[in-house]
């Protein structure tokens, strides 16, 4: 067999996803992001042809996520602690297409900053209250909406005094599972962003779109406040989107 290998015969019409635009993504490589010297890889990557397989997503069924999931504030005995926060926006294609009935899913720190894992042993309290959790699926307009609490800077030891901005990890699937995409939501004037190398390692153009807007429209009176995040797929306005992250 030649390598690459080369697309089907078979005559399905199977549609093709146009490339990752240049100046979005963050390198590979980032030789800041300590860890990426290990985990980068040594070669170039080999664009596989798209058969079935890549082109299919996961099919959740009816009742497999519940409305439950997507609130980070509920499923304890009291509220967690820190600010309670609505985070909301609209998954899109780069064409602004909205990409609906698609999986979503995020993890973050507690308002101290730190996660419910066994690695994370940091000295900020755990919340019994939390566990940093949600997911949710997108409706019929490309539309999500998660509650929880503005998560905590952490230290991350990438450096001397290295702290990660406030952040919320998110976990896209798109149209496919091969589209999966995991990005970071920042938020607004982070004094953090100058000195993380993370953030730093996309392209300074598209920085801006890895940062939540506060919405004060979106802000639930005497109940929580509000932030925006459209998370677009593809394109020149894609949202940056990584390989590994802390
Ligand atoms: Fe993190």
């Amino acid at each position: 067999m030649s390598w690459p290998p080369t697309a089907p015969t078979s005559g399905a019409d199977l549609p093709q996803f146009r490339p990752d635009t240049d100046g979005t993504h963050p390198p590979l490589l980032s030789p800041e992001y300590t860890s990426t010297r290990l985990r980068a890889p040594l070669k170039p990557p080999v664009d596989l042809p798209q058969r079935l397989t890549e082109v299919s997503g996961p099919v959740l069924g009816d009742g497999l996520v519940q409305p439950e999931d997507a609130d980070l504030t509920r499923g304890y005995a009291e509220q967690p602690a820190g600010q309670r926060i609505v985070v909301s926006g609209r998954l899109l294609e780069g064409d602004g297409r909205p990409v609906p009935h698609s999986l979503v899913e995020i993890w973050q720190a507690n308002a101290a900053g730190r996660y419910r894992h066994d690695r994370d042993n940091w000295p900020a309290p755990l919340d019994p209250n939390f566990d940093g959790m949600g997911r949710t699926v997108t409706d019929d307009d490309g539309r999500y909406s998660f509650t929880t609490v503005k998560p905590g800077a952490y230290p991350w030891k990438n450096h001397h005094n290295a702290w990660r901005p406030a952040h919320i990890h998110f976990s896209l699937f798109g149209r496919s599972f091969t589209q999966r995409l995991v990005t970071q939501m920042y938020f607004p004037d982070d004094p953090l962003f100058a000195q993380d190398p993370i953030f730093n390692s996309a392209p300074a153009q598209a920085r801006d779109r890895m940062i939540a807007k506060f919405s004060l429209q979106d802000t639930q009176p005497d109940w929580a406040l509000a932030f925006t995040f459209d998370i677009v797929l593809r394109g020149s306005d894609a949202t940056p989107f990584e390989e590994g992250s802390a």
